[in-house]
């Protein structure tokens, strides 16, 4: 392929890659969106595969690896559950983070091209700079990985002084950059190097233990825009314009992302990289799915129970959270919503932003089930219809409807939106026991005295719901 056609292709790649964001940013059109990309990402691979820079010799390699990666990947997409995506992405973030650092070393040994004057130390920056991304990237999603999977605990580890660590960290990297830049020889610049790249490995494993569980959700909106910088970086260190521009499209979007669910969550973005916010000072969180402490008497319902107080109601919002998407409940929900409405029932869906386990979980989940987009709502357009709501059901969610945010600012949770269940006539819970959600919290909505708790798994219990609605 000659150069130029490379280079036609690869903006015909940066469009569909524009055009893919547009795409998933609604769930009308994110089917439309995820083509777009797939289609760009096959025109990129075989122009640069086929491109000017990759010799004959070269292809074998190219190809052995990408039936080794391909393969690994169509494994994972088979095995991987829906539940267990986000631990996915974190660890294909980790990925990204350690290509960065292994194409940076790599740079910097390969003495093949010549690099002098201002040129070299352009280049020997990208290098050090990009190293310092991926590692920070590598480390800190491998940790992200282990806290949304449940290996490492969700609770923050919050080492004492550790901004002032932070601070001699960045200090020490800065200094050791401006040796490496003045080394004259490889070996002279390979010590200040990994130097830095373990102080960026440890800076990205604090950063991510320093965070609580309830912040997780910013925390990997961030990793996948450093995943995007480190990428970026990659295409400075290879010259390759595509890679910076993909790098920079994702890295963009990740950090737009991450803003969002700030304001989502009313946190602040910096106080969150720095680690800790919101439990430094507060209650110590339960350690996740253990029982949270009792607050007071629960009333339990049975199916029946719930399927007479659905009838009777006028308006109906439903809740979805984690639990919903383990349970995979969300077909019954359907055929429950689908019957509710035949029979006149007003009833919505109310989507917190971080409900689930990924950005957009829930819509994805309902979205599969067929449930129409006009019925599901965001959290701001709904929480002030509570109160004149008949029954409120909360799927699975446990965090986002916690009484807890508003009431009680020791908690762990406390600023964070929640959806506003307990303003409801009546509500149900349905969760499997008394545990606590992802953030480890006692939630006293259980307590309250419109509030049921309907036990058990939701995909079981909506089906007895299902069946005693439509033996009526
Ligand atoms: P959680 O607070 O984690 O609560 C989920 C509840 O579902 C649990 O309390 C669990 O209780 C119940 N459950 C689990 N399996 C179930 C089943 N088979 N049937 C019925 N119930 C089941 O979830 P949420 O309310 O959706 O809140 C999300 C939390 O995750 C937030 O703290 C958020 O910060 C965090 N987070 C979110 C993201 C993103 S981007 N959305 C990423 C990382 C972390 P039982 O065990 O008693 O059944």
């Amino acid at each position: 392929m000659s150069g130029n056609l490379a280079t036609v292709s690869y903006i015909g790649a940066i469009i569909l890659f524009i055009l893919s964001l547009g795409g998933l940013s609604n769930p009308e059109t994110s089917r439309r969106g995820n083509l777009y990309g797939m289609v760009g990402m096959t025109i990129a691979v075989l122009a640069t595969v086929f491109g000017p820079r990759v010799t004959a010799a070269g292809i074998p390699w190219i190809i052995g690896a990408m039936v080794v990666g391909g393969g690994v990947g169509l494994y994972a997409a088979k095995v991987v559950k829906m539940t267990q995506m986000p631990e996915l992405v974190a660890l294909m973030h980790s990925l990204v983070g350690l290509a960065a650092c292994l194409v940076g070393f790599a740079s910097y040994i390969d003495t093949s091209i010549q690099f002098t004057g201002a040129e070299k130390t352009i280049h020997e920056v990208e290098i050090y700079v990009g190293i310092l991304i991926g590692a920070v990237t590598f480390s800190g999603s491998l940790i992200a990985f282990g806290k949304l999977n449940g290996m490492i605990g969700g609770s923050p580890l919050l080492l004492p002084a550790r901004h002032w660590l932070n601070l001699v960290g960045l200090l020490v990297v800065i200094w050791f950059g401006g040796k490496f830049i003045s080394a004259h020889s490889v070996s002279d610049g390979m010590m200040p190097l990994l130097v830095m790249t373990v102080i960026a490995l440890l800076f990205g494993i604090h950063m991510v233990m320093a965070i609580g569980g309830a912040d997780m959700p910013v925390v990997v909106s961030m990793l996948n825009s450093y995943s995007g910088w480190a990428a970026a970086a990659t295409g400075f260190m290879l010259s390759n314009d595509l890679l910076i521009v993909v790098g920079a499209l994702v890295g963009s979007s990740g950090a737009i992302l991450s803003y969002i669910m700030c304001r989502a969550m009313n946190r602040n973005f910096i106080s969150v990289i720095a680690g800790g916010f919101g439990t430094g000072g507060g209650a110590p969180t339960a350690p996740k799915g253990e029982a949270a402490q009792p607050a007071g008497e629960v009333v339990p319902v049975s199916a029946a129970e719930t399927a007479e107080l659905l009838k009777e109601a006028k308006s109906v919002i439903i809740v979805p959270g984690y639990g919903m998407a383990v349970a995979q409940a969300q077909h019954t929900v359907y055929e429950i919503t689908k019957h509710l409405r035949e029979k006149g029932v007003n009833i919505r869906f109310g989507i917190h932003p971080v409900a689930g386990r990924m950005p957009g979980h829930m819509n994805v989940l309902l979205a599969e089930a067929k449930v129409p987009y006009d019925i599901v709502m965001e959290m701001d357009e709904l929480n002030d219809d509570f109160p004149d709501t008949d029954v409120a059901m909360v799927i699975g969610a446990n965090d986002i409807v916690n009484p807890a945010a508003q009431d009680d600012p020791t908690s762990p949770i406390a600023g964070m939106p929640v959806l506003e269940v307990w303003k409801a006539k009546t509500s149900i819970v349905m969760k499997r026991s008394m545990a606590s959600g992802y953030a480890g919290v006692d939630n006293p909505l259980f307590y309250k005295e419109n509030n049921r708790m309907l036990f058990g798994d939701a995909k079981k219990m909506l089906d007895e719901v299902l069946v005693a609605l439509k033996g009526a």
